[in-house]
């Protein structure tokens, strides 16, 4: 039998490595109730829901972008937007029943482990879920709240 050289024992460590997701209790809550419409890749549906590796690493990189990530899982939105150019109207569900570790993991999930941002931006935390969750709104909110964080994010 032939044998297997370090280099490519390491090739291996390697690649596993790199398909270990980071969040892997987010990518359980991902795979189970948003890859459905979003896909396990997080590349959206063009009949059903947007790309959430779009936007979301540009929100993740301010404080009112963060909070639009924190207030969609929780309440959910509805209403046109655009995301990559494209339009989309239909409507995200809210997520409230998970507590806050949960979302938190399931948002550094897409923005780690699916759209790979920078590893200096900060993880969402559950503190930020718990501040979102004490000031309820509806998904129309989310959706006004999106269109000023839109143009504000880099
Ligand atoms: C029934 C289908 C459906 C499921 C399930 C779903 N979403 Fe969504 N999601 C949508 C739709 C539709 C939108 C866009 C809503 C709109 O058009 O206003 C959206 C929007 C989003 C956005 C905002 C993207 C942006 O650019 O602003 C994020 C983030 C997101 N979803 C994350 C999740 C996460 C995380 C889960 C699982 C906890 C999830 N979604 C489950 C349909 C879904």
């Amino acid at each position: 039998m032939r044998q297997v050289g370090w280099w490519e024992a390491l090739l291996v460590v390697a690649s596993a490595v790199a398909d270990e997701p980071r969040y892997a209790e987010g990518a359980a809550t991902f795979q189970a109730n948003c890859a459905v419409c979003h896909r396990a890749n997080g590349a959206g549906n063009a009949g059903l829901a947007p790309p959430v590796i779009i936007d979301a690493p540009r929100f993740a990189q301010t404080s009112e972008g963060r909070r639009q990530l924190a207030m969609t899982v929780l309440y959910g939105m509805y209403g046109e937007i655009t995301v990559g150019e494209r339009r989309y109207n239909f409507k995200m569900p809210e997520f409230s029943r998970f507590d806050d570790a949960t979302l938190a993991a399931v948002l550094n999930h897409v923005l780690f482990d699916l759209a790979h941002v920078d590893a200096g931006i900060a993880p969402i935390e559950a503190a930020d879920l718990a501040h979102e969750r004490a000031q309820v709104v509806d998904g129309a909110a989310v959706r006004a709240h999106r269109a000023t964080v839109v143009t504000a994010s880099p």
